[in-house]
Parts: structure tokens; sequence; C-alpha cells
């Protein structure tokens, strides 16, 4: 009888945490490496949140508290949605978790029954495909490839529909694309659920405020108000406030729906740290003009990038408009053979050639369901990235 269950044998280790890791050993070991792998602001956490976390310490507030999020948290976070999404919402229909992540992870165990389906945009944030599998169901992809903007088409939706669909999961903007589906857009993709009565949307809105541009960010269940009795807003504090340590998200949908997830986190993490969940009420109700400024930041960074990967001989880039990555074709290196002789097959080869070659760390698009790509995260410095660009237009221009 094997030990480990069957269930493991189903899915992978996050290839995202694999580069990190693997980067923060080569310079562990004296490897000059520049990470461009991790998926988290390089700014700190504001300082008024981080008073806000001491108070709660000084306070007590050190319990356990409701399992899936406390009052002053859950009324915070109805005042974000009614404030920035134009979602009117209860304390009941709100669910917060120890991240977005756990969230996403409780309602798929919640909810999928084996050979249950789940549409997944591809290029996806690499977790959604194993959580799918893991709690028994089936990722059924859609391509949104870069031809398309990296956008579902709402036909191709359609046509991934069936009687066993129970979700469509929808990221915008998105990991690791960044691609950001206007209003419009997500008008078409919401038309296509309208038709289809039984399929569920789980709106990861994890980037919502890192748009550039002037984007306007729209959430299904605003676009669509009658879609909300079959949503899943998910949210976090992780990206917009540079807290992914603190471990906060949280999702609006449907009370039922609220009470299951609650009765899986009741049996398995209990309530999100008392502290970090008073730190996420400041982040929602104290100031919000820092995340125009980052946002600049970003924007910025993301300029730059784009320009120098785009004179990199053998990719192309175009320009997202959220979140903090770029997705580069590297189409063209495919089939090129590096100084020491070896040839590229793929763009797992090239994310080895990049960092064995220069010390640049990215991760390959194999990870992310679209091929051959690789996604850079702008956050980071700009001198680290100029930096990194630089040596990939010098790894690029070497392959013969
Ligand atoms: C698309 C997407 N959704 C959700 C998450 C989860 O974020 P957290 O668990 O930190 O809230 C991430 C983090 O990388 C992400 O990229």
């Amino acid at each position: 009888m094997a030990f480990l269950a069957d269930s493991l044998s189903r899915i992978k280790p996050s290839p995202t945490i694999a580069v990190t890791t693997k980067a923060r050993e080569l310079k562990a070991a004296g490897r000059d490496v520049i990470g461009l792998g991790a998926g988290e602001p390089d700014f700190d956490t504001p300082d008024h949140i981080k008073a806000a976390a001491q108070a709660a310490i000084e306070r007590g507030e050190t319990k356990y508290t409701a399992v899936d999020g406390t009052p002053e948290l859950k009324a915070a976070i109805c005042a974000k949605f009614e404030r920035e999404n134009g979602l009117a919402l209860e304390p009941s229909q709100i669910t917060v978790g120890t991240g977005g992540k756990q969230v996403l992870y409780n309602a798929l165990m919640a909810t999928l029954n084996p050979g249950d389906e789940v549409i997944i945009p591809r290029p996806y944030w690499v977790s959604y495909p194993d959580m799918v599998l893991l709690a028994g169901g089936s990722p059924v992809f859609v391509d949104a490839s870069i031809d398309r903007g990296f956008k579902m088409r709402p036909e191709d939706l359609e046509a991934a529909i069936t009687p066993r669909t129970k979700w469509l999961i929808f990221n915008s903007p998105s990991n690791p694309s960044g691609a950001a589906y206007g209003r419009d857009e997500v008008a078409a993709i919401t038309g296509v659920l309208m038709r289809h009565p039984n399929v569920w949307v789980l709106s990861d809105d994890i980037y919502e405020h890192l748009v550039y541009d002037g984007f306007g960010f729209s959430t299904p269940a605003q676009v669509e108000p009658a879609l909300a009795e079959r949503s899943l807003t998910l949210n976090g504090v992780s990206k917009a406030y540079a807290m992914t340590g603190w471990r906060i998200g949280y999702g609006a949908a449907p009370v039922e729906l609220i009470k299951a997830i609650a009765k899986v986190q009741s049996q398995s993490t209990s309530n999100p740290s008392s502290i970090s969940q008073a730190a996420a009420v400041e982040a929602l109700n104290g100031p919000q003009g820092f995340l125009l400024d980052w946002c600049m930041v970003f924007a910025e960074r993301r300029n730059l990038v784009v320009s120098m990967l785009n004179q990199a001989a053998g990719l192309a880039c175009p320009t997202p408009a959220g979140a903090f990555y770029v997705y580069p074709s590297c189409a063209e290196l495919i089939g090129k053979t590096t100084p020491d002789g070896q040839r590229i097959e793929n763009d797992g080869d090239v994310a080895g050639y990049l960092l064995e070659a220069e010390g640049v760390a990215v991760v390959h698009g194999a990870a992310f369901g679209l091929e051959p790509h690789f996604r850079i995260s702008y956050a980071t410095s700009t001198e680290d990235l100029t930096e990194a660009c630089t040596r990939i237009q010098r790894a690029c221009a070497a392959l013969s």
C-alpha cells in the first residue's frame, strides 16, 4: 500500500515558488542572480497598516476569531465592494481566508465532484489547474494566445461549456500575461454565462488595483448583476497593499457557498491570523493614495521592460494593461544554439539558459500552460530590471 495519497500524484509543486527558491539558493551560493520570478510587490507594507497590527496586539486581539473573518473585517470588505465595485453585499456573503489562495482552494473543495469541469483560460496562474485536480475536478482549457491579446474569445468559452461545467475561472488582470479585460470584454464573457445558467464564475480580482494608462477595472458580478447569484468574487490585500506575508484574502458569494467554504475552513485552518485581519481592516478602510504612486512606478518599470525586451533578438513582448508581469514570446529562439552548443528546444531551455548564462531567473511558459513564452515579474527595482534586461539582450544576441 502506497503511503502517499493518490491525489498527490495528480499535482506538482508550484513552479513559480521553485524558480524563486532556485534563484535564492544560487544567490546564497555566491552567484550573481537577479530573480524575476517572484509574484509579490517589492514595496514595504505601508506604516499605517503595520501600526494597526501593532495596536491589535496591544489590545490583546490575539485569540481565535470567527472562522471566516471578524465582523470588523467583513464590514470593511462590504464597504470596499460597494465603493470600488458597486456591489451591495451583506457580511453573510463574505468569507475571509489565509490568502486568496485559501479562499479559492476551499471554494473548489466545497463544490467539485469527480468529473466536474472547470474552464480555465490559458495562460493561467499555476495553481488553478492543480487545485481543480486536487479537489477531484477536471480542468478544461480555453486558449487565450498572444495574437488575441492573451484574452479568451467569448465563442471559445461557449464552445468549451458542457453539461459537466461547474465553474469558469476568470482572472483579470492576469497572472502571467498582465492582460486585462475592459468592461465590454467582460460583458461579452458574462453574456455567454447568462446563456448557461448552471455555470458559476470565480472571478479572481487580486490584481484589480494594479492597472495602468487609465484602464478601468470591471468584475463580472458588477457588469452583469444577475450573475451575482452564481459568482465568487475573489480578492485580497496581498498584491495591492504589499501584504503577501500577512496572508489575507477574501471573497463575496451567495450565502450557501460562503457557508460551505466556512465548513471546509472550520475543519482545516480555522480563522486567518487575528493580527493580519486587523491590519487588513486598516488596509481597506485607511488612506488609499499610495496606490496611485505605486502604480506610476509599476507602469514606468513595465514600459522599461517591454521596450528592452522588444529590442532583444528573437523576443516579442506586448504591453499589458495590468498586474506586474510581462509574458514575452520566445518562439524565435526555439531551434537556436547556445554558445556552449546546446540546442534550445522549448521555453524551459530558454529559462535554463538565461539562468545559467546570465544569472537571470524567469519562469518558463510551460508552467502557465502556454508555450513558448516566459514570465518576468517587474516587481523589483529599476536598476535590477535594467541590468536583467541588458543581460537577456546579451544572451539572445549570443544564440546562433
Ligand atoms: C492570480 C492570483 N490569484 C491569487 C493569488 C493568491 O494570492 P494570496 O494567496 O497571496 O492572496 C495569486 C498570488 O500569486 C495570484 O497571482
